[in-house]
C-alpha cells in the first residue's frame, strides 16, 4: 500500500492512495468501489453520481427493451463523462440488449445468470471489458477460461437474486487463492468502510455494493420500500425462493407480511402458499402484480408495497437515511481510508 503521507509535518492533509491493483487501471477509476446494478432500483442519476465521484456506476438493463437500454445509456452519458457499465441478465434477450449497449459504447458490460461465452468476443471487439457474476470457485475458473476480464464474486449475504450459498468471507479467498492475474470484485453484505477494507484484505480488487446505494436519493425505489430499508438491521433479511413468480432463483429480501404469513403457514410449497393469487400491487399500465412475484418495489408501483419482494442484503444495517449518492460514496471512501490507516499504523 502507498500513502502520499505528510512526512514533512507541514499541517496539510495527507492524500490517501488505495492499495494499488489492476482494477482501477482496467476500468480507469480512482476508487475500487462499484455501484452494483439493481434492476428497477438504479437510475442514470445514481450511476452517474457514483462515476462522477471516481467510482464505477452500473446501469441495470434487466427487463429493458434494447431502445430503453440505449435511452438509459444516453441519459447517463449526459450526466457524466466518466466511465460506467451496463449489466445484462440472461433472463432477457441479451443479444439484442448487447447490440444496443455496444452501439452506444460503455466501458464494461457485466453479465449475470448465464454463460456469456458467445458475447465476450463482441464486448472485446467493441473495446469494452466483460464482467461476470459468479458464486463458486468452479464458476470463477470457467469465467477466466472464457476470457472474462473481471470476476464479480457474490456471497450469500447479498441482496436481490443470489444463486450461490457461500459467504463473501469464504468465497473471496477461495477464488483468489486459485486464480491470479484477474481482478476479483467482492459482492454481498458490504456496506461500509470496514467491510470494504475487509474485502480488500481477503484478496478482492474492489467491491460491488448494491443495498448501500438503495439509500441514495437517486435510487428509483418506492418510499415504503425505502422506509423499511432504513428501519432494518442485520437480522431483517430472509434468504428464500419465495418470490419465484417470473424468476426461479434464490434471493434475499426484507422480512415482510408475505414472508411472515408463509412462515406461519409452515412454509408450504409454491401453489399452496397463503394468498397465492392475491394482486398486491399494480404497474403504471394497470397490470396486476401477484403475491410472490419477483418485482422490485420501485416508484412506479402502486398498492401494498410492503408485501412485495423488498430486495436487501445483510449489510442493510448501514442504510440509516436517504442521502445523495455522492455523500454515501464520499463517506465510504473516508471510512475505508481511516480503517486502512488504523491498520497500517496500529
Ligand atoms: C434491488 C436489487 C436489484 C438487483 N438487481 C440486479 C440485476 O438486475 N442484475 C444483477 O446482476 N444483480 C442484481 N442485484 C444484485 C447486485 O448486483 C449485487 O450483487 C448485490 O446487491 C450485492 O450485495 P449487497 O446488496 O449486499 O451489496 C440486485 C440487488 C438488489 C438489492
Amino acid at each position: 500500500m502507498t500513502t502520499n503521507g505528510n512526512a514533512a509535518g507541514d499541517g496539510t492533509r495527507a492524500r490517501f492512495v488505495w492499495p494499488s491493483n489492476c482494477l482501477q487501471t482496467l476500468l480507469a477509476i480512482e476508487h475500487p468501489i462499484i455501484q452494483a446494478p439493481m434492476g428497477g432500483a438504479t437510475s442514470p442519476e445514481l450511476t452517474a453520481a457514483v462515476s462522477n465521484e471516481g467510482g464505477f456506476g452500473m446501469v441495470a438493463g434487466i427487463s429493458c427493451s434494447p431502445s430503453r437500454v440505449s435511452e438509459l445509456i444516453r441519459r447517463t452519458k449526459q450526466l457524466t463523462k466518466k466511465p460506467f457499465g451496463v449489466n445484462l441478465v440472461f433472463k432477457d434477450d441479451v443479444d439484442s440488449q448487447l447490440d444496443a449497449t455496444l452501439e452506444e459504447g460503455v466501458a464494461a458490460v457485466s453479465f449475470f445468470w448465464g454463460d456469456p461465452v458467445n458475447q465476450i468476443k463482441r464486448v472485446h471487439a467493441a473495446g469494452s471489458k466483460a464482467m461476470l457474476t459468479v458464486s463458486s470457485v468452479e464458476e470463477a475458473k470457467k469465467a477466466a477460461d472464457i476470457g472474462v476480464d473481471v470476476i464479480v464474486a457474490q456471497g450469500v449475504e447479498a441482496g436481490g437474486h443470489v444463486p450461490g450459498s457461500v459467504s463473501t468471507m469464504v468465497l473471496i479467498p477461495a477464488i483468489t487463492s486459485e486464480l491470479s492475474g484477474i481482478p476479483v470484485i467482492a459482492a454481498g453484505g458490504l456496506s461500509n468502510g470496514a467491510s470494504i477494507v475487509a474485502a480488500l484484505a481477503l484478496g478482492a480488487s474492489g467491491v460491488w455494493m448494491g443495498t448501500r446505494f438503495l439509500g441514495a436519493s437517486e435510487a428509483s425505489i418506492h418510499s415504503v420500500y425505502r422506509r423499511h430499508l432504513i428501519a432494518a438491521d442485520e437480522t431483517s433479511t430472509v434468504y428464500s425462493q419465495l418470490f419465484n413468480k417470473g424468476w426461479e432463483c434464490p434471493h434475499r429480501t426484507l422480512r415482510n407480511s408475505t414472508t411472515e404469513a408463509w412462515e406461519r403457514a409452515g412454509r408450504p410449497g409454491a401453489g399452496s402458499r397463503p394468498g397465492e393469487t392475491d394482486a398486491v400491487a399494480t404497474r403504471p399500465d394497470g397490470t396486476r402484480i401477484e403475491r410472490y412475484t419477483s418485482a422490485t418495489p420501485n416508484v412506479a408501483l402502486d398498492g401494498e408495497i410492503e408485501a412485495l419482494s423488498m430486495w436487501a442484503g445483510q449489510g442493510v444495517y448501514s442504510v440509516r437515511e436517504t442521502e445523495p449518492a455522492s455523500r454515501i460514496f464520499q463517506r465510504l471512501v473516508a471510512e475505508s481510508q481511516a480503517r486502512l490507516r488504523d491498520l497500517t499504523l496500529g
